[in-house]
């Protein structure tokens, strides 16, 4: 099986969420035997269709504009068994990019017009090969990809040519830290729709579910969490890129943000098996006792003081915000006694580990 994947994301590599789970697919595809070429679209030049319909009348199948679409991107298309549109949903449908190179696919219709039934229609001039898409979206809900569903449903799934629909919403979890045993199975999950789609033409509903998993059990939290890097990105100036590369933790205002942060930030897999309670009394601008009971992989957060907590942390709450986003060592606060932790001292050894970004 001959494979075209087009990647329409604008983002590059490593950013760019659409190219995470193409790989995937990718992966799998070829681990069935499938030869796949992979083509970034912000890499080639495909201009608009520009709709002198030139590809219809004076030259027909062939596009008048020269660019590479035309002498490239085309010719591979048609002699794919399986295009694959990998692209992020861009205002709740196909971003720019690929819906340039879909509509640059024009000249593998006729003009004439076609009754079938109740609807008009053109007439193929070529075989079309069959399509697969794959969009990744910001906003947790599924829902998001229900305008894009119908559209590709309405404009493939017609004629027996649509392959599959894979979609992941809140696909920017796919990067964080926090959510990596999350993102490894839906990654996972992903490469196995890559070597159904080449061995059984289609993607299993199991596979499917596999996908589009939840990879938070409470996606408020990813999304408030999400708000406090975008006020960091504003406080500071810089991009997401900048953001993460930095490896910049938000510096949580008050409470609220701070009970947000350390649930955001807590990693499963590193407390597998531990039970602890954290608690936090904070003095200074925000005077209060909050606590986080860890308990076999699970957080849980609360204002007030614990019963009998393994570990207390006493700290002005200005100065552990410092030491949660980096701004001061969190060791060399403790041993000049900025700070005192009571208790389990190995649980505060293993912060580093338990959260993502912590010091
Ligand atoms: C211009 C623009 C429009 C977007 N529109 C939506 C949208 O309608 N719904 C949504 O859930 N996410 C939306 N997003 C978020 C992207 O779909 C999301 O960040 C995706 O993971 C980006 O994929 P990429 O990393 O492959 O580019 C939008 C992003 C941009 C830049």
């Amino acid at each position: 099986m001959h494979v075209l994947a087009l990647n329409g994301s604008p983002r590059s590599d490593g950013m760019s969420k659409s190219k995470i789970m193409l790989n995937a697919l990718v992966e799998g595809m070829r681990e069935a035997g499938a030869e796949v070429d992979v083509v970034d679209l912000r890499e080639k030049k495909v201009r608009t269709c520009r709709g002198c319909m030139c590809c219809w009348t004076a030259t027909p199948g062939v596009c008048a504009i020269k660019d590479d679409m035309t002498a490239e991107l085309f010719p591979k298309w048609l002699k794919a068994d399986l295009a694959v549109y990998a692209f992020p949903l861009y205002h709740f449908t196909v971003n720019a990019d690929m819906k340039a190179f879909i509509e640059r696919t024009l000249p593998v219709l006729q003009p004439f017009f076609i009754s079938v039934g109740k609807e008009t229609l053109h007439p193929l001039r070529h075989r079309h090969p069959r399509v697969a898409f794959l969009s990744v979206a910001g906003f947790p809900e599924h829902s998001v990809f229900d305008q894009l569903s119908s559209w590709v449903r309405f404009l493939y799934g017609r004629f027996g040519i649509l392959a599959a629909e894979i979609y992941r919403p809140m696909a920017e979890g796919l990067t964080i830290p926090s959510l990596k045993r999350k993102s490894a199975e839906v990654l996972d999950a992903t490469r196995r729709a890559g070597s159904e789609l080449v061995e059984q033409g289609t993607v299993s509903e199991e596979t499917l579910s596999r996908i589009t998993q939840d990879m938070h059990d409470d996606p408020r939290l990813f999304l408030q969490a999400g708000d406090l890097m975008w006020k960091a990105c504003i406080r500071e100036g810089v991009t997401v890129r900048e953001f993460f590369e930095r490896g910049l933790v938000p510096r949580p205002e008050d409470p609220g943000e701070f009970m947000t942060l350390m649930q955001a930030a807590f990693k499963p897999e590193a407390a597998q098996g531990m039970s602890a309670v954290i608690q936090f009394d904070f003095s200074g601008r925000h005077e209060d006792s909050y606590c986080f009971a860890i308990d076999n992989g699970t957080i849980r957060a609360a204002k007030g003081a614990a019963e009998s907590p393994g570990l207390t942390i006493r700290s002005d709450f200005d100065l552990w915000m410092d030491i949660l986003c980096n701004r001061a060592d969190s060791q060399q606060m403790f041993l000049e006694h900025k700070y005192t932790a009571l208790g389990d001292l190995s649980v505060l050894i293993r912060m580093k580990e338990l959260f993502a970004g912590e010091s």
